[in-house]
């Protein structure tokens, strides 16, 4: 069974990625065939182009690699190194409706939001689709935002095995449902475009100020207090064992805790936890040859399953018009 994912180079990676994605992509592929990229093609439609693109790439290879994803056991590769999905995003363009893609929410609500769409924007879940597609992909495991673009790859999937013949594996969406919603610094889900986030590999400095900025209440120190409603429990919770989840858990309740101490301590924990990987990022961004072969060689792996599904769609279309 092969799992696919795509995961948009956003500069740096916070928590919330590593728990609810990245460390889930990493235990799969002791068990499945993984394909995962990073979609710089999609992130056009909301970075700045040139410099801070190209780094936010290597940066998200860098660190999604140094995390523990294996590109000899895995197909790890950048989005825009096969093109091979620009040329299916068209061919798939053709066949999809306009009232599928006006439907789409994410499209909507970054709209209503003031967003002036370019057609990049529109098409972004074409594209989406192409990548899956692409692939063959059997499983696709997203969160819960990204279920009507999996929809859309499945309803264009469908539409072309039935216009030319069974050419694609229709994707089965994974969604989910009970992925622990990972808490940003204020409560609300973390997310880069909240500005909530703790990020795995910034520095001290940086990673201190976030902790020290977890919203929590105003109950007194001497009185008790409930771990299940504090955002800064559910954060720390994530770097303890469960001995340790329960202890904590106990001093809230008992009485005394001081929210500045847990912060402390989560600042140390987090940076322990994540020390060994910041050093091999560290490594392989200093490296940019050995970053850069790994990624071609992800490509040449991933271009050999493109150009097998690709060679069927121009055959079936008739874009391969000698016979
Ligand atoms: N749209 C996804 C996101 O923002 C990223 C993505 C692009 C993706 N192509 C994909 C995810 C294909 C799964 C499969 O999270």
């Amino acid at each position: 069974m092969r799992v696919l994912s795509g995961i948009q180079p956003s500069g740096s990676f916070h928590i919330g990625n590593y728990f609810a994605m990245m460390k889930k992509m990493i235990e799969y592929q002791e068990k499945q065939e993984l394909f995962a990229f990073i979609a710089n093609l999609h992130a056009m439609t909301s970075l700045p182009r040139g410099d801070v693109l190209a780094s936010y790439t290597r940066e998200a290879a860098a660190g999604f690699l140094s995390l523990g994803l294996d590109p000899e056991q895995s197909v790890f590769w950048v989005q825009s190194d096969v093109l091979e999905v620009t040329e299916l995003t068209w061919v798939l363009s053709n066949l999809t409706p306009m009232g599928l893609l006006e439907r789409c929410h994410s499209y909507k609500d970054k709209v209503a939001k003031g967003i002036v769409a370019n057609h990049g924007l529109f098409a972004y879940p074409v594209l989406m689709a192409a990548d899956i597609l692409l692939y063959q992909s059997d499983r696709v495991p997203v969160g819960k935002d990204q279920k009507q673009h999996l929809e859309v790859a499945r309803d264009i999937a469908i539409k072309f095995n039935n216009d030319f013949g069974e050419t694609f594996v229709v994707p089965e969406p994974e969604i989910d449902e009970d992925v622990a919603i990972i808490p940003g610094t204020d409560g609300q889900k973390m997310s880069k475009s909240y500005g909530n986030c703790i990020e795995i590999f910034c520095d001290k400095k940086t990673l201190k100020k976030q902790v020290m900025g977890i919203v929590t209440d105003s109950t007194p120190v001497e009185a008790p207090k409930d771990p299940d409603k504090c955002n800064l429990f559910a954060i720390a919770s994530l770097f303890l064992s469960r001995d340790e989840k329960e202890d904590l858990a106990q001093r809230y309740r008992a009485g005394g805790l001081k929210y500045g101490e847990v912060k402390k301590d989560l600042v140390e924990r987090i940076w322990e936890f994540f020390a060994p990987y910041r050093e091999k990022r560290e490594a392989l961004l200093a490296d940019q040859d050995r970053l850069h072969a790994i990624l071609k060689q992800g490509a040449g792996k991933a271009r050999d399953v493109a150009a097998r599904t690709i060679g069927e769609v121009r055959k079936r279309t008739g874009l391969r018009y000698w016979v």
